[in-house]
């Protein structure tokens, strides 16, 4: 038989017959490693050069070695190389692929590398290629955001804490504040891009080589900025999944609460946001329904975030160094949080920027359950009341209004004497929700001129971000 229709195996020949079938099926990783095959390939490039400096490989060899690497990408990447249900993971079914081409001058890539130093290097450049689309995808959400924040700074809603009326905000700084966990969540990948640039190749299987290999030559080849300083820990380490799977669960949760918001704001209870019909979803036996299940399912896919840095985080405990099949596991929960993340925030990011602010119900809100109750305080703590006074006597003045069913503003100057004999008329000035938006000037704050210089630099922020979320991580 040749090595093209025999079955290709990276191991074998100290054992005297074929895996179980049961063991096959239970080993088998192909079927979703095969996403890092480019980044194999580019890999094998550079591991490539590397053997012909180091003279194993002659200048010819390297030539055929680099064509065939070429040819098989482009295979790969139209598909007419396939893995087959024989080929263990991808690493086995790349070689198989380099083989048919070379045949035995495709067995002297694998010389000084292993399995081990070439997974953790795949998965490192797959995860640092794809944190760059995901950061591209967060800035599109984000922007959506600001777009509606830029149409309603002046726009005032009532500002919740326990799901009670609170106190007025301005609409625009209320979206702003689902903006800012993600310019965090940003932050946190491209930290975590710095470190995760790494190269393993070089460790071989756990110690290293005794063939003259430059691991420093290919870390940069392939864009990562140092090779790792120990082989073991270089083989060993899924710091870089874990990081990352706490990145994209820190994103689930932001998207979570920013789908919990729209459900509740497209509720007819609240009715303060529309959505577009293209970004909801209907009944099967309701005809009048219009759902948000885009933000249903932002909140229930943090879910699957979650679980997948629990999932890797209890894997790696406890093991022992360097490599252990376990760490076989890693794989899955990162590409899932990947592909999780690519279907939602488009999504996310459609369903924000065509939906309809209902600016007359939000209006209409703010100063409901007597949310200016605090500007009375502040009008007495002016005058010179202890806060202590003052939240004393405007509760008491909210207990008459809650008695009498009447507004803040509609108490009598009599009454107002009564409540206290700090209260004068002039405690009106303050009981309108545009006064107390335009009361707060201080950075950070709620009102008009705050929420314009947030802006301002939130959209500097985003920009800053537009070119690293294209950034081409694994040369050609
Ligand atoms: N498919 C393996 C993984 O994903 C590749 C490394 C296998 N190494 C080994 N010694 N069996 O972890």
């Amino acid at each position: 038989m040749s090595a093209v229709t025999e079955r290709t195996s990276l191991w074998g020949g100290r054992f005297a017959g074929g895996p179980a079938e049961a063991l096959a099926r239970l080993s088998v990783s192909v079927q979703f490693d095969w996403r890092l095959a480019p980044y194999d390939i580019a890999a094998s490039r550079a591991h490539a050069r590397v053997l012909a400096t180091a003279g194993l490989l002659d200048p010819q060899e390297l030539g055929r070695m680099l064509a065939a690497l070429d040819d098989l990408e482009a295979a790969c990447a139209s598909g007419e190389f396939r893995p087959t249900v024989d080929d263990e993971d991808v690493h086995t079914a790349l070689e198989r692929g380099l083989l048919e081409r070379l045949g035995a001058l495709g067995g002297k890539l694998r010389a000084g590398r292993s399995r081990n130093d070439q997974v953790a290097t795949d998965l490192r450049m797959y995860l640092r290629d794809h944190a760059r689309g995901v950061a591209g995808r967060l800035v599109e959400l984000a922007d959506a955001l600001v777009e509606q924040a830029e149409r309603h700074v002046d726009t005032p809603a009532p500002g919740m804490t326990h799901v009670q009326h609170a106190q007025p905000v301005s609409f625009g700084h209320w979206l702003l504040a689902h903006v800012q966990p993600l310019l965090r969540d940003l932050d946190r990948l491209r930290d975590w891009d710095a470190r995760a640039a790494i190269s393993p190749l070089g460790s071989g299987a756990l110690a290293g080589s005794s063939l003259p290999l430059d691991p420093a030559a290919v870390a940069h080849e392939l864009g990562f900025t140092a090779p790792a300083p120990n082989s073991m820990d270089a083989v060993a380490d899924r710091d870089f999944v874990a990081e990352f799977l706490f990145v994209t669960a820190l994103v689930g949760v932001h998207l979570s609460r920013l789908g919990e918001e729209v459900v509740l704001w497209t509720s007819t209870e609240f009715g303060w946001v529309e959505l577009d019909d293209a970004f909801a979803t209907g009944s099967s036996i309701m005809p009048q329904k219009k759902n948000a299940d885009i933000a249903e399912l932002a909140r229930g896919k943090s879910g699957r975030l979650v679980g997948g840095l629990v999932a890797v985080l209890t894997m790696l405990k406890g093991l022992p160094l360097t490599y252990d099949r376990d760490m076989q596991e890693d794989k899955e929960p990162a590409f899932d949080a990947v592909d999780t993340l690519q279907l939602l925030l488009p999504a996310l990011a459609g369903m924000i920027s065509t939906m309809t602010v209902r600016v007359d119900r939000l209006v209409a809100a703010a100063p409901v359950g007597f949310s200016l109750a605090t500007e009375v305080a502040d009008w007495l703590v002016r005058r010179g009341v202890p806060f202590r006074d003052a939240h004393e006597v405007t509760g008491r003045l909210v207990a008459l209004c809650a008695a009498r069913e009447c507004e803040l503003e509609d108490v009598s100057d009599d009454d107002l004497k009564t409540v206290s004999e700090h209260l004068d008329p002039s405690v009106r000035e303050v009981l309108s929700v545009r006064s107390a938006l335009a009361a707060r000037t201080t950075p950070g704050s709620t009102g008009p001129g705050p929420v314009a210089e947030q802006l301002a630099t939130v959209q500097n922020r985003l920009d800053s971000w537009r070119e690293w979320a294209i950034e081409t991580v694994v040369p050609r």
